[in-house]
């Protein structure tokens, strides 16, 4: 199964709850040998949407930890996908923490918050201008 960004997960922690745990429970149970996740980010910074699930502390492991054993125990194979979306992220969604990437770029597209990635139902509430962002050092 290709990997495909569900934004399911808890939005402040990036935790993965019970419905996700059934959501890929049931594609193994389908029969799809090879699961790849959606992309899950590496550090808060990496988070592009609202919703996007984390694989970067203890808590993200042990949620995580429970697909896969849902998907082992029907007989398929998952792998996570891991993502960091550079300089397409908003402080909003951080967190507060600045954006990171190689070079200062200004984003000229909008953020949409809360727009149609992050839920069918919810639609766009907000749209947010990306600020210019200052360039990650050597030392982070
Ligand atoms: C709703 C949705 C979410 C997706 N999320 C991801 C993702 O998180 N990571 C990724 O690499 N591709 C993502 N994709 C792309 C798919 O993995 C896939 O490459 C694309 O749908 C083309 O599939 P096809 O080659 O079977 O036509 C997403 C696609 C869709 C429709």
């Amino acid at each position: 199964m290709a990997p495909m960004t569900r934004c399911f997960a808890d939005d402040q922690k990036g935790v993965v709850g019970s419905d996700v745990v059934e959501y890929y429970r049931k594609r193994a149970a389908d029969g799809i040998g090879l699961i790849i996740t959606e992309g899950t980010v590496i550090s808060p910074q990496g988070k592009g949407n609202p919703g996007i699930p984390g694989l970067y502390s203890l808590e993200h492991i042990a949620a995580w930890k429970k697909v896969t054993e849902a998907v082992h125990a029907e007989g398929g194979t998952i792998i996570a996908q891991i993502w960091h979306v550079g300089r397409l992220t908003h402080h909003e969604l951080t967190g507060g923490l600045s954006p990171q990437a190689p070079s200062a770029m200004l984003q000229t597209l909008f953020f949409l918050k809360n727009h149609l990635l992050s839920g069918l139902s919810r639609g766009v509430k907000f749209i947010m201008k990306y600020p210019m962002i200052r360039i990650k050092m050597t030392s982070e």
